[in-house]
């Protein structure tokens, strides 16, 4: 589906965010592994979230959901994780890395055989960091030389993990945790980067013995002792500040613009995009903090700013990770240079967001250059219409969409319909914050 898009005068309004997308992920198959009853809220009815869903029911795990009762609650019923039964098909993880590298830890301590497939993207992206190390745990693993999807899991992995993480990576970490507690021993993971701790979070208040340290000038490490029983938790998902990233840039870089976003997670795991926006000179207030759901969360209200380039890179880029497209136009509409280094990671996710950046971005005349680990904005120049693509990834449908909202003319977007994968109402909230434009 190709949109056409204009040139914003003004975004204003309020917005309550969808629930988290790791949040809802985990909240399913976090409270799978127990035996038991959990109520969900505020979870995110996206396409990946459902891929979740849909795997999960075939280990015998039942959800009570009608979307079109409410899109947002579920209850989880499970028979507990001992209790799962082989599932009879593949298991279409659809364009979710969270699912099918998550589903891989799940699948590595059970005896016996777990498929695992996705879509032609999710085919594409590396899958050896989550298999080699559960190949190390004791499980069997029957994948293509270079460690692609379609792939099949045989467990019981019963070693402890004890080892440095090859990448800066929540989905490989959260894998080897969940197969470390179906282990014989203690496992401790020493991570390389900030990574988002949710799962060591929530299996934390599912009475989990997890441990995870971060001391100041080091990377964290996680130790999880097996055995300890755990027991579902019901829980309230926090909005997802991955999207609101799209609303903080937008706001800051349309004109005459104030966004209030309520009940945003602001875990410090993943709150680089609020550091580097504020770092750029934007207005965000953050108000109202509480904890919901275990997570820190507040209500952010952004105005309109001028911002200057920065460089982005290290832990900013872990903690970041995937709001760096959208801080590109950021960039684009910055006063001077911004470089993003370290973010070599970008070329694996749903597309290669260093090059779909780099090709959306010049398509409306923003100086680009791509570089190997990122990329350099020489920000400030005029921005005109042009043709964009989602390159079948959601996250650059939406960076693109924010971009032509200061580009003059009408620009193109084909692929509009990816949000659907983490922020299905995205084009109705973006209606919603230009009504006031037309109003006045
Ligand atoms: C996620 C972790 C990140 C992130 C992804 C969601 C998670 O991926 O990009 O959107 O829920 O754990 P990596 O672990 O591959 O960095």
């Amino acid at each position: 589906m190709t949109r056409t898009l204009q040139r914003a005068a003004a975004l204003q309004g309020a917005l309550t965010l969808p629930g988290d997308k790791s949040i809802s992920h985990r909240s399913l198959l976090l409270n799978a592994l127990a035996s038991g009853e959990a109520r969900i809220e505020g979870f995110l009815p996206s396409a990946d979230c459902l891929s979740t869903m849909h795997c999960l029911r075939a280990y015998g795990v039942q959800f009570d959901y009608d979307p079109d009762v409410d899109p947002t609650s579920v209850t989880v019923r499970s028979p507990g994780r001992a209790a799962f039964v082989e599932p009879e098909d593949v298991l279409d993880c659809g364009n979710s890395g969270t699912s099918i590298r998550l589903l891989s830890g799940i699948a590595a301590g059970r005896d016996f055989l777990t498929r695992l497939d996705g879509d032609a993207s999710l085919r594409t992206r590396p899958m050896n960091r989550v298999l080699r190390p559960l190949a190390t745990m004791g499980s069997t693993v029957d994948a293509s030389d270079g460690g692609l999807a379609p792939f099949a899991i045989r467990g019981p992995a019963l070693l402890p993990f004890r080892g440095r993480m090859e990448v800066a990576s929540a989905q490989v970490k959260s894998a080897i945790v969940l197969a470390a507690l179906d282990s014989d021993g203690v496992s401790l993971i020493e991570e390389a980067g900030h990574t988002r701790d949710h799962t060591e979070n929530m299996l934390s208040a599912m009475g989990a013995d997890i441990r995870r340290e971060a001391p100041s000038g080091a990377f964290p490490t996680v130790e999880i002792h097996p055995g300890a029983e755990l027991h579902p938790v019901d829980m309230t998902v926090p909005g997802d500040i991955s999207s609101a990233a799209f609303w903080l840039v937008a706001g800051t870089v349309v004109p005459n613009s104030e966004i209030h976003l309520r009940g945003v997670g602001i875990n410090p795991t993943r709150a680089g995009v609020l550091e580097v926006l504020n770092a750029m000179g934007a207005r965000i207030d953050v108000e109202e903090e509480r904890s919901v759901g275990g997570e820190p969360v507040a209500d952010l209200v952004v105005r309109s700013a001028d911002l200057h380039g920065i460089t982005i890179d290290g832990d900013l880029v872990v903690r970041g990770v995937d709001e760096l497209p959208v801080l590109a136009v950021a960039a684009a509409a910055a006063q001077g240079r911004t470089e993003l280094r370290d973010a070599q990671e970008l070329r694996v996710k749903e597309t290669d967001r260093v090059a779909a950046t780099v090709a959306n971005l010049r398509a409306l005349g923003v100086d680009i250059e791509e570089r190997p680990d990122g990329f350099v904005i020489e920000g400030g120049r005029e921005l005109h219409a042009g043709a964009l693509d989602s390159y079948g990834d959601h996250r650059l449908a939406m960076a693109a969409a924010v971009a032509a909202l200061i580009a003059s003319g009408e620009s193109h977007l084909k692929g509009a319909e990816d949000v659907i994968i983490s922020y299905p109402r995205f084009w109705d909230d973006l209606e919603e914050l230009t009504q006031a434009e037309a109003l006045a």
